[in-house]
């Protein structure tokens, strides 16, 4: 049985809905939810997709997942609403820099955003979801957290702590309905990448995704089993070579070191 069937229809917390992934994913979700939680900052984008969303009940949290108050805005929607058995981890930051010159706050922001907040959250949803049938959280990684690269040093560092959480509780909870998954698409068009990053990737030959492409491999990841998936099959190549011959990509990346720099911010 996928872990799709065991969970059927979906009762969906989304976050990071109003961004470029994350409103693919609710478009293509939708039609197999039976009801769906929008999370994010920017209430228009959220109001606007629910809008659009005409397949099943929308519900929308507006706010910071930084802030413990939205946490909580979130756990008791879902209670009211008559519970989850879904949560996507889905919003995150990105800061493409020189990690010496890399404001602390920043980092603070990009580690409490990509690692902290989902950790938080899932925390607080765990009971919700112990009270279906089945469940699944699914975590959105990256290929950053598995292959550490130039200017997204503190990215990478959170992304792949989000990886090192999701094996962890994935094993703490093996005994429950509860399934702890992680996909990570590789690099996307959405706005989560400046101008900057899209000339590297252009410069760098980096093959990018669309939103749509990655909804789509995601709504096939909820449908099967394994608890993860890495989009792009070079991508899954380098992460396999990265685990067993570090050495290689490590050569591989300082060859590219001339072009990543002419890119970085000043
Ligand atoms: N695009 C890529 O190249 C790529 C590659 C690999 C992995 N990913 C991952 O995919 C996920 C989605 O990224 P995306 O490309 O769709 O980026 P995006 O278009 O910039 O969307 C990011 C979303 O996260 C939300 N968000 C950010 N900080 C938040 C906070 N403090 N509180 C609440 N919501 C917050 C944003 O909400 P507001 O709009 O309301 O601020 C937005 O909905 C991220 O986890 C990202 O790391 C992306």
């Amino acid at each position: 049985m996928g872990a799709r069937s065991a969970g059927f229809p979906y009762r969906a917390v989304l976050t990071g809905a109003s961004g470029g992934i994350g409103a693919a994913i609710a478009r293509q979700l939708a039609p197999g939810c039976a009801l769906l939680i929008l999370v994010g900052r920017n209430r228009a984008a959220l109001e606007g997709l629910r809008d659009e969303l005409k397949s099943c009940p929308v519900h929308i949290v507006c706010g910071d997942l930084t802030d413990p108050r939205t946490l909580s805005a979130i756990e008791t929607a879902a209670r009211s609403l008559g519970g989850i058995n879904l949560l996507v981890n889905n919003a995150g930051v990105s800061d493409f820099h020189a990690f010496a010159s890399q404001s602390p706050d920043v980092i603070a922001t990009l580690l409490a955003t990509n690692l902290l907040a989902p950790m938080l959250l899932t925390r607080q949803l765990i009971p919700v979801l112990m009270a279906a049938p089945a469940a699944q959280v699914v975590n959105i990684g990256s290929v950053f957290g598995m292959i550490g690269f130039p200017g997204f040093a503190a990215y990478c560092a959170a992304k792949a702590g989000l990886k090192g959480f999701t094996q962890a509780l994935r094993r703490e909870l093996a005994d429950s309905a509860v399934e702890v998954r992680h996909f990570a698409p590789r690099a996307t068009r959405t706005a989560i990448n400046s101008d900057a990053v899209g000339a590297m990737n252009r410069a760098l030959k980096t093959a990018e995704d669309t939103p749509e492409q990655v909804a789509a491999a995601f709504l096939r990841f909820l449908d099967a089993n394994g608890w993860q998936r890495t989009l792009g099959a070079k991508e899954r190549f380098f992460v396999l070579l990265n685990q067993l011959l570090p050495a290689l990509p490590d050569g591989a990346i300082r060859a590219q070191l001339p072009i990543i720099r002419k890119h970085l911010p000043k």
